[in-house]
């Protein structure tokens, strides 16, 4: 039987269909990591023209015309999957992270790189919201949970594998005469991933879910016993399927007449906007800008820093996966932005006490930096996604997560956008400060307004919601 509690052999179709769609987490992961190894050559490339001061704001564009592609790829995913069904959007997304990819590579200029990034972007934005859709259909029930924490961890290993190759291609590799810089080499290469994907996911079925909702009801059994599931199982999955699909998702109806629901739409903006202005991706993009700032001048040990960011951020990610269901969401919250505020602020007063003139102070910082990380990846990293699935009703879930996902990009291209002109006009260690102490500001939202969502169940959360109890109140 498909039930949690009941383990079943599960066969090797279902984890190779796990592990195609869990490669959009890869990549999503390679696109986000590539850039920090490949930003200061592509400035000696394309921008060295330009004054200091001009050049990096051209390169902030380059970082976060990616991002402002995934905000776009986000929006049109909800349509694109449901018209086309998810197979078919993951398909489109391959395609789009090749050519991306290739155009990336082969860029002649900065413009038609940032056009390049763009188009890509929009590649990960539909990937980063349909593949997890699709894994969350197509796996059985007892072992959804951790076909979507799969999916999470990808993402990071895709960012440390990322760091690893631009570490090589930076520094070790010799092409056509030339050791080291290879920025085209980095854009470039991850069109094969991508190209793996796409063949892999031609073989993978369409969400049985999706059938089903169309009309193909024998396709959608089909689909569950290519899977080996025996005909009990595949009555069960259907039964659910059946149920959940009695509520028809009215997202902007209820959004237009549900104050309730507009309630639980500006939680989950709230969540994704403190997840990203946590800073996180300042340090996942401009890592070896930042080991520069702290004193390390030499580009190899700017690399092997980043690739510790890298390693650093998969590893925390367990401790999330393992506490969550067992501590409950906010008290891990709650000890993240303590070590994340106080990381970062430990890093900005190194900062300003003048670490250039002091280099015994790069390695305090960096130890810094990497507590921030553990910080970030064993709490908001995981956890504002989890929360954010559980808050929507169920008629509003698709614009519920499709509002707050494409919350979390805007202000990731936004974060990205103006970091190298704030440590420009207010300096490293202020910056740094800043976002330490915005964390001040999470606890005291964490505290009024998120509720504990750990063990209740999703119908529970959506009755306290509707019936108007407080945020904070809907969840135990
Ligand atoms: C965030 C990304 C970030 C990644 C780092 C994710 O949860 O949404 O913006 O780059 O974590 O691991």
């Amino acid at each position: 039987m498909s039930n949690p509690s009941t383990p079943r052999k599960i066969s090797f179709v279902v984890y190779f269909i796990g592990f195609t769609a869990a490669l959009a987490g890869l990549l999503f992961g390679l696109d986000v990591g590539v850039i920090s190894g490949a930003l200061d050559f592509i400035k000696k490339d394309f921008l060295s023209e330009l004054n200091p001061l001009q050049a990096d704001s051209r390169a902030e564009f380059i970082v976060s015309a990616l991002l402002w592609g995934a905000v776009a790829g986000t929006l049109m995913s909800g349509f694109l999957s449901s018209k086309f069904g998810r197979r078919k959007t993951i398909l489109v997304s391959a395609v789009v992270f090749v050519a991306g990819s290739l155009a990336c590579a082969f860029s002649p200029d900065e413009n038609f790189l940032i056009g390049a990034r763009f188009l890509l972007g929009i590649g990960v934005g539909v990937a980063s919201f349909t593949a997890p859709l699709y894994l969350s259909e197509i796996s059985p029930q007892s072992v959804r949970g951790s076909m979507i924490s799969m999916y999470q961890l990808m993402i990071t290993i895709g960012i440390l594998i990322a760091f690893l190759a631009d570490t090589w291609l930076a520094t070790y590799a010799t092409f056509g005469g030339q050791t080291g810089g290879h920025w085209r080499v980095m854009l470039g290469v991850i069109a094969i991933p991508a190209a793996i994907m796409f063949v892999g996911v031609l073989s993978l079925p369409e969400s049985p879910r999706w059938l089903f909702l169309h009309g193909f009801h024998d396709r959608a059994k089909d689909v569950f016993r290519t899977m080996k599931l025996d005909e009990t199982e595949i009555a069960a999955e259907i039964k659910e399927i059946e149920e959940s699909s009695a509520v028809k998702q009215s997202g902007w109806q209820l959004f237009s007449q549900n104050s309730n629901f507009r309630r639980a739409i500006a939680l989950g903006i709230g969540l994704q906007v403190i997840q990203q202005l946590t800073g996180i991706n300042v340090i996942m993009y401009y890592a070896p800008r930042i080991f520069e700032l702290a004193g390390f001048g030499d580009k190899t040990e700017q690399m092997w820093g980043t690739v510790l960011v890298g390693i650093t951020n998969v590893l925390a990610t367990f401790i999330a996966i393992a506490f969550v269901d067992r501590l409950g969401r906010k008290p891990i919250m709650y000890a993240g932005f303590i070590t994340m505020g106080a990381a970062m602020a430990t890093v900005g007063v190194l900062f300003n006490s003048g670490i250039e003139q002091h280099p015994s102070l790069g390695y305090p910082a960096i130890g810094a930096l990497l507590i921030f990380i553990i910080g970030f990846a064993m709490s908001a990293g995981p956890i504002i996604w989890v929360i954010c699935s559980e808050i929507y009703p169920l008629s509003g879930r698709d614009l519920g997560v499709t509002v707050s996902t494409a919350t979390n990009w805007i202000v990731n291209a936004i974060v990205g956008q103006t970091f190298l002109t704030l440590i420009n006009s207010i300096g490293g260690g202020n910056t740094f400060l800043l976002y330490g102490g915005l964390n001040v500001l999470f606890i005291i939202f964490f505290i009024l307004l998120v509720p504990e969502t750990k063990g209740i169940s999703l119908e529970a959360i959506e009755r306290k919601l509707m019936s108007g109890k407080r945020l904070r109140e809907i969840g135990r």
